[in-house]
């Protein structure tokens, strides 16, 4: 499939689940001194998840230009080193403000990737959040029965706060989320180690392409959580992995997105 039909099924998914496709934001960010790149797609919505701005529709979706070289995110050292990251690349989202919440968010992930796209199960995980003592959240029970819908339990992987807690910054909206990797390895590598094994492992063929993230908190400056006044959801997936993995390629480089270009 080519990566301008990928961005379209994309966008045309969740249009047809009712929501708004909105534009990507400007990469340089103003009125916000806690960040200078957008990072993420939820940055031009932090005041609707902060409540200091009006909700415009209670759904949207995008695909969102994102720099990473600075900050809580940043990619700059892996450039250059691997196949699979970007300084700027392309984050493709889906967003509910107080609206829908973990059913959703993970049944539609699921359609997307399984049923429109024809990613395999046999080759997906998911990670939930294993809980924090330390913020007082606990393990995500309810993600975890949702992903036992679709994937059997030794596909569903339970994840510390550095990787199943999603923050934007250090301080800001912000909670417990839930992955989705594919593995993309060769027959022969996986029958020696299970994908279950190479997760967050760093290997290059066994990557996040979906963070779905449960927005209910927000990080105050002096490391408190505090309740957000409705729950969210933030979705991160990566493009141009999307692409790399939908076009039987084992680097971004060799998709279309670069080739031509190349
Ligand atoms: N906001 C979701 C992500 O960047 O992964």
């Amino acid at each position: 499939m080519e990566s301008n039909k990928i961005r379209q099924a994309f966008l045309d998914f969740f249009e047809s689940k009712g929501h708004v496709i909105v534009p990507s934001a400007p990469m340089v960010v103003k009125g916000d001194p806690t960040l200078m790149f957008t990072n993420a797609g939820m940055n031009q919505f932090k005041d609707i998840f902060l409540g200091n701005a009006p909700r415009k529709y209670p759904r949207a979706a995008d695909t969102q230009k994102c720099l990473r070289v600075s900050g809580k995110h940043n990619d700059l050292e892996e450039v250059g080193h691997d196949t699979y990251h970007h300084t700027m690349f392309e984050m493709l989202g889906n967003w509910s403000y107080g609206d829908y919440f973990k059913k959703e968010a993970i049944e539609w992930a699921w359609e997307l990737l399984h049923d429109v796209y024809k990613l395999p199960a046999e080759r997906m995980y998911a990670t939930v959040f294993e809980g924090s003592e330390e913020d007082g959240v606990p393990f995500d029970q309810e993600a975890y029965d949702y992903w036992k819908q679709f994937l059997p339990e030794d596909h569903i992987i339970r994840g510390n706060k550095h990787d199943n807690f999603w923050e934007m910054g250090e301080t800001g909206p912000c909670g417990p989320c839930s992955e989705i990797h594919f593995d993309l390895r060769d027959e022969a590598e996986i029958a020696l180690k299970p994908g279950r094994e190479m997760v967050n492992m760093s290997h290059p063929q066994v990557n996040e392409i979906w963070n779905l993230v449960f927005m209910q908190f927000n990080r105050k400056a002096n490391g408190s959580l505090e309740e957000l006044p409705a729950r969210n959801v933030d979705t991160g997936m990566g493009f141009e992995r999307l692409c790399m993995i939908l076009q039987g390629k084992k680097s971004y480089y060799d998709t279309d997105v670069f080739q031509p270009s190349i």
